[in-house]
């Protein structure tokens, strides 16, 4: 149980926002598996909210199986930042989180993301206007600074508190550091010990349970907040409950129980953004689902192409007779079967559950 100003949650475990991922379709499907509580949107521009442009309105679609949902709002300009907060407590958003972490130069050109870092007065200021606007809880979102000479994350997240956040989501990283290297542990421990009461979620490269117990024991904070680990495992927020209860590592699903996900995931895609648009989003998510499936180049290959329901089941189908061949149920060679080279190398990789860096997803969120 961790509170968060009003608010009370079944779960510590966090999803961070991905832009172009964390839509309703995956939100649906990592809270039908369990483990999680507050899950947020894609970051969305406060104005375009006002302006009711579809756009932005897509991306706060929910649903009442989609509650606590927490709605990441970008801008820089304090009126606009209240109004967008006031509108999302009105229609029943649980919460409404700032983002102030984005190294995207179109969101820091106009003051917000990672440009609110440098600028403490005038942050605290813009949060304190959203916070006496609304019940709701209002969190913030940064990196641990702008790079390694100007850690500001502690004095930024004092102030903020200060101003009246409810809590303070923080990505262990620098906004010069991009996504290289590994999560600064001990930021985020400066951050947790600035703050007084409130309570800090910690993120970065947390793939495993193990991190996740790792990052709140090295770093003291209440909570943990998941992003690309969610695509590469959904079942990581249920695994990560169970083993920060109970000490117990759940078994790894099967090939079969991650097809039913999978399948499950394209039809809340259909469901939400129509067949057309739906498969064709599908085409980024579902290699996501495929790195745990073993030798996956044939799947792979047409997936990338996908149009329709029908197309993807068939070309699971034929994928599932071309495994068949040389695996049996839980993924491992058949006995006696001399797989063909491209097979037989995959299988002398370190077991792809087993790899703790994810990659960053491509395309032109690579700049996250
Ligand atoms: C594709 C992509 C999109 C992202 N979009 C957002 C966003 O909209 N808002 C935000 O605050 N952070 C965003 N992030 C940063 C993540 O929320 C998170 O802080 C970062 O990925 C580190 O956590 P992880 O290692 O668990 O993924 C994005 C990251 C990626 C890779």
């Amino acid at each position: 149980m961790l509170r968060l100003g009003s608010l009370t949650l079944k779960s510590n475990l966090f999803l961070s926002p991905l832009a172009g991922y964390t839509n309703l379709p995956f939100r649906l499907t990592l809270r039908e598996l369990g483990g999680l509580d507050l899950a947020t949107t894609d970051l969305v521009n406060a104005r375009s909210l006002l302006e009711r442009n579809p756009k932005a309105f897509k991306l706060i679609e929910t649903r009442p199986a989609d509650y606590p949902l927490a709605v990441q709002l970008f801008g820089s300009v304090p009126e606009e930042m209240r109004d967008a907060a006031l509108y999302l407590e009105s229609i029943g958003v649980a919460s409404v989180d700032i983002n102030m972490g984005c190294p995207v130069r179109k969101v820091c050109k106009v003051g917000g993301g990672s440009a609110m870092m440098t600028e403490m007065d005038k942050t605290a200021d813009l949060v304190r206007g959203m916070v006496n606007a609304v019940k709701i809880p209002v969190t913030a979102k940064m990196r641990l600074g702008w790079d390694d000479q100007n850690l500001t994350a502690p004095d930024l997240a004092r102030a903020l508190e200060g101003a009246g956040a409810a809590a303070i989501f923080v990505h262990g990283r620098t906004r010069e550091q991009g996504f290289s290297g590994t999560v600064n542990l001990a930021g985020i421990r400066a951050v947790v010990q600035a703050v007084r009461t409130i309570p800090v979620i910690g993120n970065g490269d947390v793939t495993t349970p193990e991190a996740a117990r790792h990052m709140l024991a090295e770093t003291g904070c209440a909570g943990v907040s998941i992003g690309r680990g969610a695509f590469y495992n959904p079942w990581i927020f249920q695994h990560t409950k169970h083993f920060l209860a109970t000490g117990e590592l759940l078994p790894e699903e099967n090939f079969e129980e991650r097809v039913v996900v999978m399948c499950r995931h394209l039809d809340l895609m259909v469901e939400v953004f129509g067949e057309s648009l739906g498969c064709r989003m599908f085409r980024k998510v579902a290699p996501w689902y495929s790195k745990r499936f073993g030798p996956a180049n044939e799947f792979n290959k047409k997936v990338v192409l996908l149009s329709s329901r029908a197309e993807f089941h068939e070309l699971l189908a034929r994928y599932r007779e071309w495994r068949r061949q040389f695996l049996d149920e839980s993924g491992s060679l058949k006995p006696g079967y001399r797989p063909p080279p491209m097979v037989a190398s995959f299988m002398q990789e370190p077991a792809v559950a087993a790899r703790q860096a994810i990659p960053v997803p491509r395309g032109p969120v690579e700049i996250w």
